[in-house]
């Protein structure tokens, strides 16, 4: 078991989606699990739907762009809830980019909540973690982040931020008893995702996903990953020389 029993899993983006049937899964072994989101009445949903299962759900509605909030969020979680022993860095949006229409202030909400979001949770956390010798973190990337694909200029730049700031912060972390891990989903079924009108190969359905990362955040691998075929695929897409690999992305431009 990862999360000890005096200390809680804080999930960012825990309304909807990934983080929410992540959230029900660990909230089903048992765990403390604090949810934060935006939206109070999705939260609020959520916590009545934990409130069948063995562990306790909670809300800590937040917005993680906000700096201060994000610390104060903090300091409520470990003074009224529990230390965080593993933190779920999941918040994250995506909006496609075709260069006809490309907007910096696009690339700038994106990097802004996929990146700075994350930023804002770590420096809260560190700290407290690093003088407790311990603790759990999982930042959730995407393999949009492994090479650049059509239409996902900022969502993509912003996801391979994420990977780097993980690989960066790795073996400092390794060698202060703190385990980081990077999660790179393929395509998961969520609100997210029914906004997308093209075809999205092995999309997996949020349960099996949220099963998937569970299971991936007991193991003592780096990267978690899920739908596996998928995410090999563009393992192998990254290794190309630019000649074939803009052959193969030039394919999933959109029909104008
Ligand atoms: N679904 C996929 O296929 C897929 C694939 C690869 C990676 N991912 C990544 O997985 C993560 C979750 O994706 P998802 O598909 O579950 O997305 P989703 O269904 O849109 O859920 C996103 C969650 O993030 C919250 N959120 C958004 N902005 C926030 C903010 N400023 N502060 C705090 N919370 C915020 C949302 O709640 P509020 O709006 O109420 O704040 C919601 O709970 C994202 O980082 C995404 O990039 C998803």
């Amino acid at each position: 078991m990862t999360v000890q029993k005096d200390r809680c899993v804080w999930i960012t983006g825990g309304s909807m989606g990934l983080g929410r049937a992540l959230a029900l899964r660990c909230a089903r072994e048992g765990w403390r699990v604090v949810a934060s989101a935006r939206s109070r009445d999705a939260l609020e949903g959520l916590v009545e739907e934990g409130s069948a299962l063995p562990g306790r759900i909670e809300a800590v509605p937040l917005d993680v762009t906000d700096h201060e909030a994000v610390a104060a969020a903090v300091k409520r979680i470990e003074d009224e809830i529990a230390p965080v022993g593993l933190a779920v860095l999941n918040a994250g949006t995506h909006r496609p980019m075709a260069a006809r229409s490309f907007r910096a202030g696009d690339v700038d909400a994106l990097l802004r909540l996929n990146v700075l979001g994350v930023a804002n949770c770590l420096e809260a956390l560190l700290p407290r973690m690093i003088d407790r010798g311990a603790g759990h973190l999982a930042l959730v990337a995407s393999i949009a982040g492994y090479s650049g694909l059509p239409t996902a200029a900022g969502y993509g730049a912003s996801k391979a931020a994420l990977i780097n700031m993980a690989e960066s912060l790795k073996p400092e972390l390794d060698a202060l008893g703190i385990k980081l891990q990077l999660v790179n989903p393929g395509f998961v079924k969520t609100p997210l995702t029914d906004k997308n009108d093209f075809p999205m190969p092995f999309l997996m359905p949020a349960d099996a996903a949220a099963e998937a990362f569970f299971r991936g955040l007991q193991s003592d691998r780096f990267e978690i990953v899920f739908p596996r075929r998928l995410v090999y695929l563009l393992k192998l897409l990254r290794c190309l020389p630019y000649g074939p690999f803009f052959a193969l992305t030039r394919r999933a431009l959109p029909k104008s």
